[in-house]
């Protein structure tokens, strides 16, 4: 069987990482969520009170940070690590979904995650998730999907994420943030959120994980 990129991009929320985790496990194949990654960053700039419109502090901080995934064998979830030591719970944050897309458009911030992604995706075996991975990470991607769905289940969705951690947040604030995102990461100059030409589209509000799983499989297999 030949190895592939599976590229899922879309809006914020619409159970993109949740399909790609159990897709890349089907398949055996390594699973990259690149959200992480920016959020990532973003935790850094925050603790060391870098102003993000400070571009060689920025740039600076680029170079000495590590990023990278550590595989937990309890849950089998990737974990993202900032210099070596695990920060998922850190990430997933409301404090850091509020800075994150401001930190997206830094072009300097785009340029260091994209290429130690293609890095990362260049023996292929990868499902990757994100906004921009069908459009400019992996352009080439052999299955390419395209998530959407209505901000109000996206948010009641986000909401139970956040509550199972023990972060009550309103359902208003959810939306948004969710919104905001969603329009700073659409309209930004470099590498913004769109369809890539060739993505399928999948709408996931009245739709069941295992049938988005579904659905990502079988675009696999018509390429296999
Ligand atoms: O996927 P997640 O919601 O964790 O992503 C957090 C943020 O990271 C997005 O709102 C977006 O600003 C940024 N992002 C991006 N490009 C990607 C993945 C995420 O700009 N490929």
């Amino acid at each position: 069987m030949k190895n592939i990129v599976i590229a899922i991009d879309g809006y914020s929320s619409c159970g993109k990482s949740t399909t790609a985790k159990a897709v890349a496990a089907e398949l055996g194949y390594a699973y990259i969520d690149t959200g992480a990654m920016y959020r990532g960053v973003t935790l850094y700039l925050l603790e060391h009170n870098i102003d993000f419109e400070d571009l060689p502090r920025v740039e600076e901080a680029l170079h000495q940070l590590h990023i990278t995934f550590k595989r937990n064998r309890r849950t089998g979830r990737n974990e993202l690590c900032l210099d070596g030591v695990i920060r998922e719970d850190d990430i997933r944050q409301m404090r850091i979904s509020n800075s994150v897309s401001e930190v997206s458009v830094i072009p300097a911030v785009r340029h260091a995650m994209v290429r130690q992604q293609q890095r990362m995706g260049r023996k292929r075996g990868v499902v990757m998730d994100g906004r921009d991975i069908g459009t400019t990470v992996f352009p080439d991607a052999e299955v390419k999907v395209f998530m959407t769905a209505d901000v109000h289940t996206r948010a009641v969705r986000r909401q139970m994420e956040l509550a199972v951690k023990g972060e009550n947040v309103p359902l208003d604030d959810i939306i948004h943030n969710l919104q905001k995102r969603d329009h700073i990461d659409s309209t930004r100059a470099e590498s913004p959120l769109r369809r890539a030409a060739d993505a399928v589209l999948l709408d996931t509000s009245h739709i069941t994980i295992d049938e988005q799983v579904d659905f990502v499989l079988e675009r696999v297999s018509s390429v296999l």
